[in-house]
């Protein structure tokens, strides 16, 4: 039986396009009285409520959000790590040691598949609390930690990729496979996982460092007998790192290359950071159409640097960029506090990221990046129906900034620099509400 229509009304942001290729005139749509339908998974109308109303069935509900709220497509984070929601905000190191002090420390938890399903829904549950729908998602290098995400993901209906680590040296014993064992496991994984319900698979080599060649071109000949996974990883994140994989790696001509060299750049892959890639690196990344994550919170919080996002998605040349909060070595799960570290990146590298465009890369961007933009990522009809509704009037301070803004960039900028969780009103996901937020009052 069709499922019955659910229909929201009230300003709807969206893209149509790339606003860092043909700008924001061209590809930015913002509705100020729009009505968006969904039944079956799916955005069966969207357009101006005046055009749209008259289409519905008589007597169908319809769920109005003010002036000062706005519908948009869900939130989607290109790279985090959910083992790691228990070490946020571990204090001190760089990336090498940090990931030795704490992030190796904690993975080894995730062995016990009870204790992978219980993260995992405090990992789910925050996510839609922020009005994140989608995400790349790194488990540990036990399979029973992915069994456990997609099983917890499913329950929400989620659009998530996700896959085990892959790791074969430089951890600690307990976190290492082999390159046969990560290579089977792996296989098992993307047969039970990938393509069930709205569920992708990620063969995930965690980075150069922590795998064998051997292990990397098995990674490789999997990328290539399952070309419709994806390939999640991490790259020239931080000085240091990028110095010792060259010495890992000597024959390789760079950090970009030794992944090059194994089938591990392309179509669906997805390398975390990019900080540090060189020109010819990144001109590789455009021709093969790998994407980068960009990853601010976290490159600012464990001291990494900060990508120049404009430059790697210049015009003659462009590479796929979608942002991400790199969870555990990021700092928030709120995307729109990623969008405001992302400014800050922006700046420091003498850009000012509008408004306009950081809402695309939370969005419509990250889906680019994945290869998913015709799936998710914006509202228009045949979408997969993955919705965040925003207030933009969430905190007292937040009300009076917003009243005193002139036009629609700069109530945007507004949310980006200043909202968080807050803001969130409602999430939904595939068409079915998974997240109200409580009413909030003075006492
Ligand atoms: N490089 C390799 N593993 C990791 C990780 O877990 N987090 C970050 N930020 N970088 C990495
Ligand atoms: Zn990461």
């Amino acid at each position: 039986m069709p499922e019955a229509m659910r229909v929201l009304r009230g300003p709807v942001l969206t893209y149509t396009g790339d606003p860092f290729r043909s700008g924001l005139e061209d590809t930015m749509v913002h509705e100020s009285d729009a009505v968006v339908a969904m039944a079956d998974g799916r955005i069966t109308h969207f357009g101006p409520a005046d055009r749209v109303l008259p289409q519905l069935p008589k007597g169908t509900a319809v769920e109005r959000f003010g002036p000062d709220s706005l519908i948009m497509a869900g939130f989607i984070d290109c790279h985090v790590h959910y083992p790691q929601t228990e070490i946020i905000g571990a204090c001190g190191k760089q990336l090498i040691d940090w990931l030795n002090t704490y992030t190796f420390v904690a993975e080894q938890r995730y062995k016990d598949a009870r204790y992978s399903a219980e993260v995992a829904d405090v990992f789910l549950k925050e996510c839609v609390r922020n009005g994140v729908t989608s995400a790349s998602v790194y488990c540990t290098v036990h399979p029973q930690s992915v069994d456990a995400f997609f099983e917890q993901a499913g329950k929400y209906g989620m659009r998530m990729i996700a896959g085990k680590v892959l790791m074969n040296r430089n951890a600690p014993e307990a976190l290492l496979d082999t390159t046969k064992q990560g290579y089977d496991d792996s296989k098992k994984l993307i047969e039970k996982w990938h393509g069930r319900g709205r569920m992708l698979y990620a063969i995930t080599p965690r980075f150069a460092a922590t795998s064998t060649p051997d292990q990397l071109e098995a990674t490789g000949a999997l990328k290539k007998e399952h070309p419709d996974c994806f390939v999640q990883s991490h790259v020239s994140e931080n000085r240091g790192e990028v110095a010792w994989v060259r010495e890992l790696f000597p024959e390789s001509k760079g950090y970009l290359d030794v992944y090059d060299r194994f089938g591990l750049l392309g179509r669906r892959v997805i390398h975390g950071h990019g900080i540090w890639l060189t020109e010819d690196e990144l001109k590789r990344c455009h021709e093969t159409g790998t994407a980068i994550a960009h990853c601010p919170t976290s490159n600012f919080f464990l001291g990494s640097g900060y990508l120049d996002v404009h430059n790697a998605m210049k015009k003659e040349r462009p590479v796929r960029v979608g942002l991400a909060t790199d969870l555990g070595a990021g700092t928030s799960f709120s995307i729109l506090q990623t969008m405001n570290e992302a400014y800050k990146a922006a700046q420091l590298n003498g850009h000012a990221l509008s408004a306009g465009h950081a809402f695309y890369l939370a969005t419509r961007g990250t889906a680019h990046a994945l290869y998913l933009e015709d799936r998710i990522g914006s509202i228009g009809v045949g979408m997969e129906a993955d919705v965040t509704v925003l207030d933009l009037a969430s905190t007292p301070i937040i009300d009076f900034r917003m009243k005193r803004a002139t036009d629609l960039e700069e109530r945007l900028f507004i949310q980006m620099t200043m909202a968080d969780d807050r803001a969130v009103l409602a999430t939904f996901v595939a068409g079915k509400p998974v997240y109200r937020r409580p009413a909030q009052q003075f006492a």
